[in-house]
């Protein structure tokens, strides 16, 4: 879209479910500061009504149980559901934004929950002309939308994604949602997701964009895979996390994130670096910033905003690959939140 073309404003009130969590309260920090219009959800009203106080002019709809929920998410124009495990909470919130005939995202890393919402709420979603976006995060649509960006429409033979972070203080909610989701771990070989045991690839050392560099590897593949897999027809994709982070979210004496400044984000250093093979060459695309929770704020929200004034390509349950011009919608949130690389120049914005 050229500057001389006129948008609509993004309009309508997004309800927020799992609004008090920490990656909730960035997300309606972030939709506040866009001039959107979050509603505040979830299953707690008293801790609803503790962050009710923070923004006095926000309407707020507890759901505690199926039919509150469904009257929440009445006239609401998109939901954006932040409470995992996404395992337990993904398919009524997002059958019930569907049947409200709201667009539906989350942010779930668990690959059994994006793949369950785009196998099972497609058909509904696609009927009701609205779109469902599992994974729409740090883990899952960034590598999407950077590996799209990379890919830039021509066929797509492999992806590997590699995360480098230089610490992981995770949630409770990310340690509950480690242990709900017991299932193993997928990648895709031979052009079929197949467990990770399958195929175990090896550790190696991964060169990262500064101020990562050079850092010990191993595959650990999250909600990413299953959103690649869903529309770049790849034969390979395999994702990869550094050492460090992964020990620190194995112990359980590692204290949750701090904030580092008064937006409340901490100091983590994350870095994304997908390299997709075309025809016979690697394309490389990268993103680094900080704080993987923080920046699945703004990830969400542009999302949101895209829905609201129909910068679309598709509806139904998608990956944002498909649903987004991937190189624009990254471009909107360089260079911060994201520093980006991309093997061609950034849209002028
Ligand atoms: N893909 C990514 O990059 C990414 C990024 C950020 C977060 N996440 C995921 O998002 C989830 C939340 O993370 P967080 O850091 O915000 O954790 P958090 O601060 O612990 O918040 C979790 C939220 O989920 C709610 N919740 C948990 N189980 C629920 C259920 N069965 N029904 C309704 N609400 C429920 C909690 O409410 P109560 O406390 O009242 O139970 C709370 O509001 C985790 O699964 C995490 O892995 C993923």
């Amino acid at each position: 879209m050229n500057s001389f073309e006129m948008r609509p404003p993004a309009r309508g009130r997004v309800l927020v479910y799992g609004a008090y969590g920490h990656t909730g309260r960035f997300v309606v920090a972030e939709l506040v500061r866009r001039g959107l219009e979050p509603v505040l959800s979830g299953h707690s009203a008293d801790r609803l009504a503790d962050l009710a106080r923070v923004y006095p002019g926000l309407e707020v709809r507890p759901a505690p149980d199926g039919r509150a929920l469904g009257r929440a998410v009445a006239g609401t124009a998109a939901v954006v559901n932040t409470a995992g495990p996404f395992l337990d909470t993904a398919g009524p919130v997002a059958a019930a934004a569907v049947a409200a005939g709201a667009h539906y995202l989350d942010v779930t890393a668990e690959q059994p929950a994006a793949a369950a919402t785009l196998d099972e709420v497609g058909a509904a979603a696609a009927a009701a002309g609205v779109a469902v976006l599992p994974a729409m995060a740090f883990y899952g649509g960034l590598a999407d939308l950077l590996a799209t960006a990379a890919a830039g429409g021509d066929p797509v033979e492999a992806v590997t994604v590699a995360v480098g972070l230089d610490g992981w203080r995770p949630t409770a909610g990310t340690r509950i949602t480690g242990e709900r989701n017991t299932a193993p771990r997928l990648l895709v070989d031979g052009g079929e997701l197949v467990p990770l045991t399958a195929v175990a690839p090896a550790g190696r050392d991964w060169d990262f964009p500064a101020p990562l560099g050079r850092r010990a590897v191993v595959a650990l593949p999250f909600s990413e895979v299953v959103l690649l897999h869903h529309h770049l027809g790849a034969k390979r994709i395999t994702s990869y996390l550094n050492e460090e982070p992964l020990a620190q979210l194995r112990d359980p004496a590692t204290p949750a994130p701090e904030a580092a400044d008064t937006s409340g984000r901490s100091a983590q250093r994350f870095a994304v670096d997908v390299r997709v093979r075309v025809d016979g060459t690697e394309r490389r695309a990268t993103a680094v910033g900080r704080d993987i929770y923080a920046v699945t704020a703004p990830l969400l929200a542009e999302a949101v905003a895209r829905l609201l004034d129909g910068r679309v390509r598709a509806v139904g349950a998608r990956a944002p690959g498909e649903v987004f011009d991937a190189a624009d919608f990254l471009a909107a949130l360089a260079p911060d939140p994201l520093a980006l690389t991309l093997p061609r120049p950034l849209p002028v914005r």
